[in-house]
């Protein structure tokens, strides 16, 4: 019984340990594990949807997977190769230099073998993952792109990004790593395992009793270390999200001296992110060498009982222990603990990119609510004679914001749209170009309804210029073309047509100034000219025009103006001008309220009748002379 005492005592830590641990597990409660979202979609449906992404690469994974052998076979081999060393060496009456010679160059081989086939999988994996996912990552945006205005505003621009970079990177990671680890663990374990029981099945009995105490350990820990993981998480995008508001927002902030406040509240969420780290560093501060001192145990309980059976010089069922067999079991020990170890962190990062999977594909789903109809036409040539009959439309379902609009454009006139903010006019708009699809009535261009015709050739008749301009970070040359190929003689001539070439010319580097983040170095009306030259030379039929509110130098004003009247002779117009002398040569002018058309007709018949828009116009002209005569 003495001579035992060494293996009870490690087997009294060991328990202790085991005990503080579990009672630390129950104590600890915890929110039901979770992703952050329900799952819905099965494991199996998604792995499917997963290979349909992988299967045009099926050959690099053969590659891999045989490459993958080279290295579960290395892991094997190797310790047998060196206890064979190690016997030779220990041979009574000396040993032959050669015999070792060739063994050490045997073990070189497969090492060498072995990490450059690591070398390669690492490459051909790395490849294959980036492509699928780039390809996927194509799928996710084109697919994005497709969702109609509505659908689009329901989704945070956030959660979008996320899904089409975070996810996607997720899943990249599965397939460039996770996968294969997985299943080279799984033949490692089984591999050595076989080795060890080939060599010694006493040893390898000893060693399995280590095994329920790794896996309970390792489930533990991943109790706790995903604990403290969410709360690094939920911290750093707490900052982010505080982070990226309050800088778009820090003129605001620096305008009522809000600075200090600010301080305070961004040093709490700090504060609560450094807790977080410190928690995170705790727990794997008490992991690591909790499963390194069972580690240790087991190397040492096999020093004990392997040096006990080798002096004993027992033999059971024709195996020895010798000092070969320690060495050979010393090495086996780690390769069989560490894939054990891993197993349940990747089935865990497994499932995390299911779970991102699934977040991609379920926005993938989303059926683009404006789509194409099966017999929609192509238009060649319009006239741009626009119809609305009878139109109704809501943003949510029941708030009616157009009732019952009906009014009739000629091809290459003028209409305008004058009404209070929030009298629909930008939505009436919005619906010539189907952005949003009405619920009642009909949209015709040139006689056909707008259903009828295929979305991207409804569109291209237009020029739409947008209430907010939206400049995107590039140049001013890039701006104005998009993607489009325009030489520069059509860029300039587009640029002098809409008076953009005067600030144009002045800017140090012209056509190649920088335009950063949203145009935010430009002025408001410098953005409304590019927007201007964007849309004309692009050589729409139909020109739409929401006029920016924004204030606008007189400067600018004239040239805008200017620009205005020029383009009333490109096609047909339809604009919202808030100067109503913008628009006194207007064909018609369509009089807004509250989503009904309260009066319609030219501006001499309007003033004449002497309603809304007589009233509307008089204020403003009286407070232009009023402006007047105080200059
Ligand atoms: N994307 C949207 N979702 C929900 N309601 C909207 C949306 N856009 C506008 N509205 C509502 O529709 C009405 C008309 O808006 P709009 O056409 O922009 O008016 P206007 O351009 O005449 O100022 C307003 O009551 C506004 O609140
Ligand atoms: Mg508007």
């Amino acid at each position: 019984m003495m001579d035992y005492l060494p293996l009870l005592i490690v087997g009294a830590i060991i328990g202790v340990l085991s005990g503080a641990l579990i009672l630390a597990y129950a104590l600890v409660k915890d929110k039901k594990e979770s992703m952050g979202f329900e799952r819905n979609m099965k494991d199996g449906e998604l792995m499917k949807r997963l290979l349909v992404y992988a299967k045009p690469y099926w050959l690099s994974f053969v590659i891999v997977g045989l490459v993958m052998l080279l290295s579960v076979s290395y892991n094997i081999l190797s310790p047998i190769l060196i206890s064979d060393i190690e016997r030779i060496i220990q041979q009574k009456g000396g040993f032959r230099y050669n015999d070792v010679l060739w063994r050490v160059i045997v073990y070189a081989s497969i090492l060498i073998v072995s990490l450059v086939g690591t070398y390669v999988q690492a490459i051909v994996l790395q490849k294959t993952g980036q492509k699928i996912i780039s390809k996927l990552r194509e799928d996710a945006f084109t697919h994005i792109e497709s969702l109609s205005h509505a659908q689009l505003s329901k989704i945070p621009v956030g959660k979008l990004v996320t899904r089409v970079t975070n996810d996607t990177n997720a899943i990249s990671m599965m397939f460039t790593g996770m996968l294969v680890n997985l299943i080279k663990n799984i033949f490692v374990i089984l591999g050595v395992l076989v080795a060890m029981l080939f060599i010694n099945y006493m040893l390898t009995l000893m060693v399995m009793c280590f095994v329920p105490f790794i896996v309970l350990f390792t489930v533990i820990f991943r109790k706790f270390s995903r604990r403290a993981y969410r709360q690094v998480k939920n911290g750093t995008t707490d900052i982010n999200t505080y982070l990226s508001e309050h800088l778009s927002g820090m003129k605001i902030i620096q305008i009522f001296n809000r600075e200090e406040r600010q301080m305070e509240e961004f040093e709490s969420k700090n504060e609560k992110l450094y807790r977080a780290e410190r928690g995170q560093i705790f727990v794997f501060g008490i992991f690591r060498p909790v499963v390194y001192m069972l580690y240790i145990s087991s190397v040492l309980c096999l020093f004990f009982l392997g040096s006990k059976g080798a002096l004993d010089n027992r033999e059971i069922l024709g195996q020895i222990v010798d000092g070969a067999t320690i060495v050979a079991f010393y090495m086996f020990i780690s390769r069989f603990f560490n894939p054990i170890q891993n197993l349940a962190e990747q089935f865990h990062r497994l499932q995390s990119a299911f779970a991102s999977a699934e977040k991609i594909f379920t926005i993938m789903d989303i059926q683009p609510d404006v789509v194409d109809e099966p017999d929609a036409i192509e238009l060649e040539q319009i006239r741009g004679e626009i119809e609305f009959k009878d139109v109704w439309f809501a943003y949510n379902e029941g708030e009616w914001v157009l009732k019952g609009v009906s009014f009739h454009v000629n091809a290459k006139d003028t209409v305008a749209f004058v009404g209070a903010t929030g009298s629909g006019k930008t939505t009436i708009l919005s619906l010539i170009c189907r952005n949003y699809d009405i619920q009642k009535g009909e949209i015709l261009l040139d006689g056909i309804n707008i259903r009828r015709i295929k979305i991207s050739s409804l569109r291209r008749h237009f020029g739409q210029m947008l209430q907010d301009v939206f400049l995107f970070a590039g140049t001013v040359r890039s701006n104005i073309v998009l993607r489009d190929d325009f030489d520069d003689e059509a860029v300039t001539e587009a640029c002098k047509y809409v008076n953009a070439d005067k600030f144009i010319d002045r800017l140090p580097n012209g056509l190649d100034e920088e335009v950063r983040e949203r145009g935010n170095n430009f002025s408001a009306g410098q953005r409304q000219l590019l927007s201007f030259a964007r849309t004309i030379i692009h050589r729409p039929e139909v020109v739409i025009l929401d006029e920016a509110t924004a204030n606008i130098d007189t400067e600018t004003e004239v040239l805008i103006q200017d620009s205005l009247n020029k383009m009333m002779n490109i096609g047909t117009m339809l604009i919202v001008a808030h100067r109503l002398s913008t628009i006194q040569h207007a064909d018609n002018i369509i009089v807004l309220s509250d989503g009904e058309i309260v009066e319609q007709g030219n501006h001499h018949e309007l003033l004449r009748q002497k309603g809304r828009y007589y009233e509307l116009y008089t204020l403003q002209f009286n407070k232009e002379q009023l402006r007047k005569k105080q200059a």
